[in-house]
């Protein structure tokens, strides 16, 4: 009697793990799958967003993702799929990302952190740090400090500017509202930068692309 208590128990038993682990490694393989879609795919962004996504300098700037907050990365990559943000190239790429895709890809560039390419030059960081912190009170600009934080490191849907490529965010200051809020059905966040973006002179932004590009 106890012996064929003791085997039912053990044939339960068994039966309870097989119907634990397979679905359980079942799961184990599917999660593997989709973390190696996820490999895959960031090396396939690293490929123009140069190594651990630190920007790259080629016939055109490529810009830092390194360190990005995630709801500013997910925010443009919807921007270029909805038209709000105008660029050719990331408009084919963003719109094959899933919602889960664009997800795990902003956390994986939230989690990297290379030094700074630099390349700004030199003389001009002085100059603009003050425009960074203080803003140009005379032509009634804001501090970026007071929006990108006082080490540019952004928050939510505003962007970190610390280690950008200096010709990236002098391309995208000088032509701001050519690129950004596009879709006029879908007015964004992007209104917010026009009037700093238009009162800024060509050489305070390329005084203030300088600092940042050191920025840590
Ligand atoms: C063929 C080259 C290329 C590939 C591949 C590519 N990008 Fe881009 N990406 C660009 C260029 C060029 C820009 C700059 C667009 C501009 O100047 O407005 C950009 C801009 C961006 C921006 C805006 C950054 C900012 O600071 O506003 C995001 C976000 C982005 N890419 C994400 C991705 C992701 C995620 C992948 C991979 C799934 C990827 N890119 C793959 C070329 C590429
Ligand atoms: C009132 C808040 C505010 C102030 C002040 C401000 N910014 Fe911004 N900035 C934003 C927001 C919000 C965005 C994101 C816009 C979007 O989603 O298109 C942004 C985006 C940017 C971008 C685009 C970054 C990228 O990766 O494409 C640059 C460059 C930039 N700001 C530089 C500056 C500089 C330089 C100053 C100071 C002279 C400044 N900002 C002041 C709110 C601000």
């Amino acid at each position: 009697m106890t012996l064929r208590l003791h085997l039912l128990w053990l044939l339960c038993a068994q039966t309870a793990l097989l119907v634990y682990v397979l679905p359980m490694a079942e799961t184990r393989a599917a999660e593997r799958r989709v973390m190696g879609d996820v490999q895959a795919k960031l090396a396939y962004c690293e490929d123009c967003h140069g190594r651990a996504a630190q920007g790259f300098h080629g016939y055109f700037p490529i810009p830092r993702l390194a360190g990005q907050q995630p709801e500013y990365l997910k925010n443009q990559l919807e921007a270029f799929i909805e038209r709000r943000r105008t660029n050719n190239v990331m408009f084919n790429v963003a719109h094959s990302l899933s919602p889960g895709m664009i997800a795990a890809l902003a956390a994986d560039f939230r989690a990297l952190n290379p030094p700074p390419l630099g390349g700004g030059a030199r003389h001009l960081i002085r100059t603009g740090e003050k425009i960074f912190q203080n803003g140009v009170p005379e032509a009634n600009v804001a501090a970026c400090a007071a929006c990108h934080g006082p080490e540019g490191q952004g928050s939510g849907e505003i962007p970190r500017l610390a280690g950008q490529l200096p010709d990236y965010v002098y391309n995208k200051l000088i032509n701001w509202s050519k690129e950004r809020g596009q879709n006029p059905t879908e007015p964004d966040i992007s209104a917010v930068m026009s009037p700093v973006a238009h009162s800024l002179t060509r050489p305070q932004v390329e005084a203030v692309a300088a600092y940042l590009s050191y920025l840590k």
